[in-house]
């Protein structure tokens, strides 16, 4: 079996990176994570990948004009490792359309509510206003549409009385990092029985 090389777009912690680079390590997961990129200098997630022997780069955003510049940079940087899927894992850059459509049907995210509820930012503070009794988590491909692209996967977890947003968040990374490797794969096999067509 053919192991799809896989980059990971981190913007902070890189938690569900972490969760990837361990799915990853079993001999029959059909990805292997080839990289971990950046935007952003001080994420914690770049000691994680160095001390784990992944390649680990910073692509700054402020050192480009334009969104346009700073996509073309990472795009060859991919391109560069032989990379076919692109996994943003708490990647907080908005994407434009030329880039995705790119790296259309494989460019994934995890987002951090039952889409498509809570599209966008502070998932957890929105559904602890409203009140919802569940809450949750979705594996996407992402398309122009923000948090918009079919879904692949989601898990849900209740809403406790007395939560607070940490304590939610906490319930719901959980699931975010369960499900998202098992989205990963389920992408990865896909092309790995496909030649590489990276456009
Ligand atoms: C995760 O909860 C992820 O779902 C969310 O940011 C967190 C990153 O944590 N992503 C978004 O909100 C994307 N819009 P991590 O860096 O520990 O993986």
């Amino acid at each position: 079996m053919r192991k799809v090389r896989t980059a990971v777009l981190i913007s902070g912690r890189g938690s569900n990176m972490m969760a990837l680079v361990e799915a990853a390590r079993d001999p029959g997961y059909p990805a292997e994570i080839a990289c971990v990129v950046s935007n952003r200098a001080d994420a914690k997630g770049l000691d994680f990948a160095r001390s784990n022997g992944i390649p680990a780069a910073v692509i700054d955003h402020k050192a480009y004009p334009a969104r346009e510049g700073f996509e073309d940079a990472l795009d060859r940087h991919l391109r560069s490792l032989g990379v076919e899927i692109v996994a943003l894992a708490g990647f907080m850059r908005v994407l434009t359309a030329g880039f995705i459509a790119r790296w259309e049907g494989r460019l994934i995210n995890i987002h951090p509510s039952l889409l498509p509820a809570y599209k966008g930012l502070h998932t957890h503070e929105r559904a602890l206003a409203d009140g919802a009794r569940t809450h949750g988590c979705s594996a996407h491909l992402v398309t122009a549409e923000l948090d918009g692209g079919p879904v692949l996967l989601q898990a849900e977890v209740p809403v406790l009385a007395g939560d607070t947003p940490d304590m939610l968040a906490t319930r719901v990374l959980e699931q975010e990092h369960r499900i998202y490797p098992q989205a990963l794969a389920i992408v990865a096999e896909r092309l790995s029985h496909s030649p590489k067509d990276v456009k």
